[in-house]
């Protein structure tokens, strides 16, 4: 145990947030602005609650490895020889250099640039270069690589914590565990052979709070989204795209699962995803080909599989599943800086030209409608900062109506245009800034 590394508790908390969110679905400006904040956020929530940190099928083989984060921490997330998945802090236990700059590869060992210390894929400090420097006293064992006293795979999405104590990855999934397993099952139901590649990327000037408001806010679609839909419906006719999230009277709703979990579901008024998917380039070739090659039943099946899938699952505090093998991660920068890394699943053993759908469709909203999103991010963003006299935001949208109800489960279900499940997040928030937590590195 490299015990030299362990972090003193954080104490005193109490409390200490509840005036931030109000149960009139209030929030204080302050929680994405304010530095400290931000700072306690990386240690309570992004180290003290499971965070995203890799797919499984990104490390297929014994020794891949893929560096991520945790919160800010870089970490490299392995597997061994022996096929265990491992994740370790990027931070040399000599003088603290990064030890691992590569994105992804495989590699059974990592040297520090800095002194050539050596590390075993699974942490262990495997060499000293001109060891005979360090005392009798020098404990190798304790120059481990950082580990997370917490790694735990549900059904291939990689998560981990630096709080020992946290629940199993299953429990804490709870309520978002149904939705989750109904986008594995409808993949899984064609292939079992999965890889992930990258989509798009965004980097954008605000808090990540905010993106992880905006994947469940059904109400901005119709509006700040006009233009795409507008343009989808000139050129496409309708039926394209979103313009299914048009009002507030329709079977969709938004729900909170618990643990900040929440969920929009589209599938109620959505109907088929291939129909809806946009003409793009190369689309009729595409699923020609596949159709000629598969057959029609199972040719549709692989089309009905690319585009919308009718989710957003938001898995608190950083991954949002799209379903179609689509899903985003979130990734806090500083109080005003995220990146926003977007991914599809592949089938190994599906024709090429479904591979090249999944890959064009998980561009697509984003190049024609993330921009919007970012754009209004930022504008909150700098308002915010700069109008310190105005301090709430309003996230009251369907609290004290007759549009929300609870089920025996505790899942709480809204209206589609209500702020049901981005308030249960902020009161999910509220707990975990609240909650003294003691993290560790094993
Ligand atoms: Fe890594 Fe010195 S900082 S070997
Ligand atoms: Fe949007």
């Amino acid at each position: 145990m490299s015990s030299i590394h362990n972090l003193a508790p954080s104490r005193g908390t109490a409390g200490k947030y509840d005036h931030l969110v109000r149960a009139d679905g209030l929030v204080h400006r302050s929680i994405y602005t304010d530095p400290q904040i931000f700072e306690a956020e990386m240690l309570k929530i992004f180290g003290g609650s499971w965070v995203y940190l890799a797919h499984e099928s990104e490390i297929p083989n014994p020794h891949d490895f893929k560096t991520t984060t945790l919160g800010r921490r870089p970490v490299i997330v392995t597997r061994g020889g022996d096929g265990r998945l491992h994740a370790l802090l990027n931070r040399c236990t000599h003088r603290g250099s990064l030890v691992c700059a590569t994105e992804q590869g495989n590699a059974k060992r990592f040297q520090c640039p800095y002194h050539n210390w050596t590390f075993a894929n699974d942490g262990e400090l495997l060499a000293v270069t001109f060891p005979e420097g360090f005392g009798p006293a020098f404990d190798r064992r304790a120059h481990d690589l950082g580990r997370l006293p917490r790694l735990e795979s549900y059904r291939g999405f990689i998560f981990g914590s630096l709080n020992a104590e946290v629940e199993p990855v299953a429990e804490w999934l709870g309520n978002a565990r149904p939705t989750l397993d109904w986008a594995i099952d409808k993949d899984e139901a064609l292939s079992r052979r999965w890889r992930v590649v990258k989509g798009t990327h965004y980097a954008f000037r605000a808090n990540w709070k905010h993106q992880n408001d905006n994947n469940c806010d059904p109400y901005h679609v119709p509006f700040l989204h006009a233009s795409a839909a507008r343009m989808n419906q000139e050129r496409h006719g309708a039926g394209k795209g979103l313009d299914h999230v048009k009002g507030d009277r329709n079977r969709m709703y938004v729900q909170y699962l618990g643990n900040g979990h929440k969920l929009f579901d589209q599938r109620p008024e959505m109907g088929a995803s291939w129909p809806r998917t946009r003409p793009i380039p190369g689309k009729e070739t595409h699923a020609a080909a596949i159709l000629e090659t598969c057959g029609e039943t199972r040719g549709m099946a692989y089309l009905e599989r690319v585009g919308r899938a009718g989710i957003n699952l938001i898995i608190y505090p950083n991954l949002f599943i799209m379903g179609h093998g689509m899903f985003a991660v979130y990734e806090p920068v500083a109080v005003d800086r995220t990146n926003t890394r977007y991914y599809t699943t592949l089938f190994e053993d599906a024709p090429e030209e479904f591979n090249t759908l999944r890959i064009r469709f998980v561009e697509d909203f984003n190049n024609l409608a993330g921009r919007d999103d970012n754009d209004a991010m930022e504008r909150i963003q700098d308002a915010l900062a700069v109008i310190p006299e105005m301090e709430w935001l309003d996230f009251s949208r369907g609290l004290g109506t007759d549009r929300e109800s609870v089920d025996a489960s505790g899942v709480v279900t809204g209206n589609v245009m209500d702020d049901t499940g981005v308030r249960g997040s902020y009161q999910r928030w509220k707990e975990l800034m609240n909650r003294d937590v003691r993290l560790t590195v094993a």
